[in-house]
């Protein structure tokens, strides 16, 4: 992947500009003990610190940066069952009874998130819309059929039609009613409060690095520090602590792209996703001056392995050119979630030998209700309340076939990215960088990794991932050492940002 440019940075996600900011909160800086630790600040930690501490269990939320600044922070927040073309599919390998369960766990997180705003009177831009998967392709039409079909004998309300009402070309869609939009940190910025009105404490910039397991389980942080707990929750995309489960190698990381857009055009309401690639994702949010922001979502690729990343922008807006009347691009941003190779989330125990630490992870982009559905199953786990969708979603759960043929092609691609990045040829020097500029260069004959700020700062780093080792490649737009393997994310001076590695890259001289 070559990035000749820098692209200009934008603001943070429409999500972070326009809701107001939580206070932060200070580190753990000493050992504590608490009945229940969770480790990661987004919607699936928050939702579950917020669940436990309301049964009256005294709650630790750690986080690694700053609360709601992870994917939930970078998200298009449409809540909704609708997860894609997906119902089909599970029937036909899950069997029936899971596609229902499916169905029925991702409605009951929908019933809990308006439930809640109802009841906490929290504002956040809750309203019921539509959801459309929609076709322009004639391959397409009878995936959806089939979809429909699986609608309808699942029971699950929606409707086929040949038209959808945005003046984009659709010759086919599934409509699921009564679905809904929020703003994810509106809402979870009043969980936050309410968490810590029930007694939660939370400590951001406090990272998790390991467990050590037993009867009482102790969380160490990257400075040292312990936290002796009853229960450890895990809901850091890739867990912090592998216990042996092997989730680098069941799952892998894909990232996405989002556009604010304001239109001159007005938006009929719904929410919207293409069927066939690229993946085209559709809603508005209703800004403070009333007008409708439209966010436009897509250009997935596996992480460390898109083009230059100014090219996943320029799709985007070209795309929304050609449908809508484009009077500014306010915001830009993207993210990334976990993919299991079965599509369903794990949820549960890490392993029948750790029966006291728990993940939530995998939620494939669909995390407002996945995310939601996973702290109302962990909380009844830790409860020792029967949870109906603790089957469907057990990290220990029998895979089929086709699964097992998914993991091989993601494994087999790993290998491949692995033995690739060794043998790429490099030329360039860190001193022919320009400034605000990174890029894989020759270091001593050998290839590293090198940014130079805007001061003309030069950082230099072992492009040699700490996970396992791959090549990490520069990423233009987020200013990162991205990992094509498993998704890990690097800061420009070799922190970890995202994982599964835990070791920062190692810096290099000139
Ligand atoms: C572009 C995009 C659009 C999407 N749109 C939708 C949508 O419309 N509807 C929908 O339902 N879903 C959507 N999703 C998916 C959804 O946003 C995610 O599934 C969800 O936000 C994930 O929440 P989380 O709590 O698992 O992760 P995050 O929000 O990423 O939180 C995890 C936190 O863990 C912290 N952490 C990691 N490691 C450690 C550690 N070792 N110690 C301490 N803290 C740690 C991180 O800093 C982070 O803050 C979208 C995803 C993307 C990428
Ligand atoms: S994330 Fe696994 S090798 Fe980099």
């Amino acid at each position: 992947m070559t990035e000749p440019h820098a692209i200009p940075k934008f603001p943070e996600s429409y999500w972070s500009e326009s809701s107001s900011r939580l206070s932060s909160f200070p580190a753990l800086e000493q050992n504590i003990e608490s009945d229940v630790a969770v480790v990661g600040g987004g919607i699936s930690g928050i939702t579950t610190a917020y669940l436990l501490a309301r049964e009256g269990f005294k709650v630790a939320l750690l986080e690694a940066g700053r609360l709601l600044n992870g994917t939930t922070g970078h998200t298009t927040a449409k809540i909704t069952a609708q997860h894609d073309l997906i119902y089909d599919e599970l029937i036909h390998r899950e069997g029936e009874e899971k596609a229902s369960l499916y169905y029925k766990a991702s409605m009951d997180a929908l019933q809990f998130i308006k439930q809640t705003i109802e009841r906490d009177k929290i504002d956040c831009g809750f309203s019921k819309q539509d959801a459309y998967v929609f076709t322009n392709s004639d391959e397409y039409i009878n995936k959806l059929e089939k979809e429909m079909a699986a609608y309808s004998l699942l029971g699950i309300p929606g409707e086929y039609t040949d038209q959808i009402p945005l003046y984009i070309p659709a010759k086919a869609a599934v409509i699921m009613h009564n679905q809904a939009q929020f703003h994810p940190l509106q809402y979870l910025s009043a969980l936050v409060l309410k968490y810590i009105e029930a007694g939660g404490a939370i400590y951001e910039q406090t990272t998790a690095v390991d467990v050590e397991t037993g009867s009482i389980p102790e969380v160490i942080t990257s400075k040292g520090h312990r936290i002796k707990c009853k229960h450890v929750v895990s809901c850091t995309h890739f867990p912090f602590y592998d216990g042996h489960g092997f989730y680098f190698a069941r799952m892998h990381a894909d990232r996405s792209y989002v556009l604010g857009i304001r239109i001159e055009d007005k938006f009929p309401g719904g929410m919207y996703l293409s069927a066939e690639d690229p993946k085209r994702s559709i809603r508005y949010a209703e800004t403070a001056e009333h007008d409708k922001l439209l966010l436009i979502g897509g250009q997935s690729h596996k992480t460390g392995q898109g083009i230059c990343t100014i090219n996943h922008y320029e799709e985007l807006q070209r795309y929304a050119g050609m449908h809508f009347r484009i009077k500014e691009i306010a915001y830009r941003w993207s993210a990334q979630d976990l993919v299991t190779g079965d599509k369903i989330p794990y949820i549960g125990r890490i392993t029948a030998s750790s029966p006291n630490v728990y993940i939530a992870t995998g939620y494939r982009k669909w995390g407002m209700t996945n995310g939601t559905a996973a702290a109302m199953l962990i909380r009844d786990l830790i409860l020792e309340k029967d949870n109906a969708y603790e089957g469907l979603y057990a990290p220990s759960r029998s895979i089929s076939f086709e699964t097992i043929k998914n993991l091989v092609v993601d494994n087999a691609d790993v290998a491949k990215h692995l033995i690739a990045g060794k043998l790429e040829m490099v030329h360039k020097r860190p001193e022919d960088l320009a400034l605000d500029e990174g890029s894989v260069v020759k270091l001593h004959g050998k290839r590293a990794g090198a940014y130079k700020d805007e001061e003309g700062k030069l950082f230099l780093v072992d492009t040699t991932c700490t996970h396992m080792g791959c090549e990490v490649e520069w990423n233009n737009g987020e200013r990162t050492w991205d990992c094509p393997c498993h998704g890990s994310r690097f800061a420009i001076s070799g922190e970890v940002i995202e994982g599964p590695a835990e070791k920062p890259l190692k810096t290099l001289q000139l």
